[in-house]
């Protein structure tokens, strides 16, 4: 599997995150059996596949929540097995979790606020976030939890952009979100990715991730099974392993 991700990457690539034969659970339960996963530097790489399949937990491993019971994790070269959350955070990892992690209570401009820990100042973080999203300029005095998923969804996007990521983790953008909205979501993911944001990103299958990831990875019971083109993944996974054809 290492040998296809390196082939993906192409030639003298940087790789940001690697994963190498990573195990890991919760408490007796295993669900990581060897996960080999790789984001070089500038690309979009989306992680797919069935519920329960393991791909959260891929995400709580790269971004320290979970510790690996095995195998290595590595940012930009260096071994980060164990390293917190917080130590991560500040080399540049940022994660946009199920759920879009915003505080429904305050207002879009407090929750633009709540991001200044990464040094930038706060009406830099606003401006550049109404630049971004114009929508949120219009809103940002309501509260967050009365905005649409949409927005709820760009909200969670600017404050992941505050901290100056240098890999952004996003799971299910799509989730509970028209088709429509997600592919305007899915355009400003390109515009990130096109700033120089390396991107894993992981959904059950969404139909517009597929035009904006380099490379797309198929997660069955806690392993990756395939990784390929985007258009070579997507036509296997349809059928084979989620049995839809959304
Ligand atoms: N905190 C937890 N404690 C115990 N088991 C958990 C915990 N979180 C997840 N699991 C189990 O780990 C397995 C993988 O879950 P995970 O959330 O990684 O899947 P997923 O691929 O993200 O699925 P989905 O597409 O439904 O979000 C599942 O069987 C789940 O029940
Ligand atoms: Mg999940």
């Amino acid at each position: 599997m290492w040998a296809e991700w390196e082939a993906l990457a192409g030639p003298g690539h940087r790789p940001v995150l690697e994963l190498r034969d990573v195990r890991a659970g919760y408490g007796a339960i295993d669900v990581l059996f060897g996960v080999d996963l790789l984001v070089p530097a500038g690309q979009v790489v989306a992680l797919l596949g069935a519920n329960g399949a393991g791909k959260s937990t891929t995400l709580k491993v790269a971004s320290g929540l979970l510790p690996p019971t095995a195998g290595c994790v590595h940012l930009m070269g260096r071994h980060v097995n164990g390293a917190t959350p917080d130590a991560l955070a500040r080399a540049g990892v940022c994660t946009i979790p199920e759920g879009r992690g915003i505080f429904p209570n305050l207002t879009v401009r407090e929750n633009l606020r709540m991001a200044t820990h990464a040094g930038r100042p706060r009406q830099e973080i606003e401006d550049r976030a109404y630049e971004r999203f114009p929508r949120l300029g219009e809103r940002r005095h309501q509260v967050a939890g009365t905005l649409s998923g949409g927005e709820q969804q760009m909200l969670s996007m600017a404050r992941a952009l505050a901290t100056d990521p240098a890999l952004l983790l996003l799971d299910e953008l799509s989730m509970g979100l028209a088709p429509i909205i997600v592919e305007r979501l899915y355009d400003h993911v390109a515009a990130i990715a096109a700033e120089g944001v390396s991107i894993l990103i992981v959904e059950q299958f969404a139909h517009a991730v597929m035009g904006v990831a380099d490379i797309a990875a198929v997660m069955v019971h806690g392993r990756v099974e395939q990784v390929g083109r985007p258009a070579d993944v997507a036509g296997t996974l349809v059928g084979t392993y989620l049995g839809t054809s959304s």
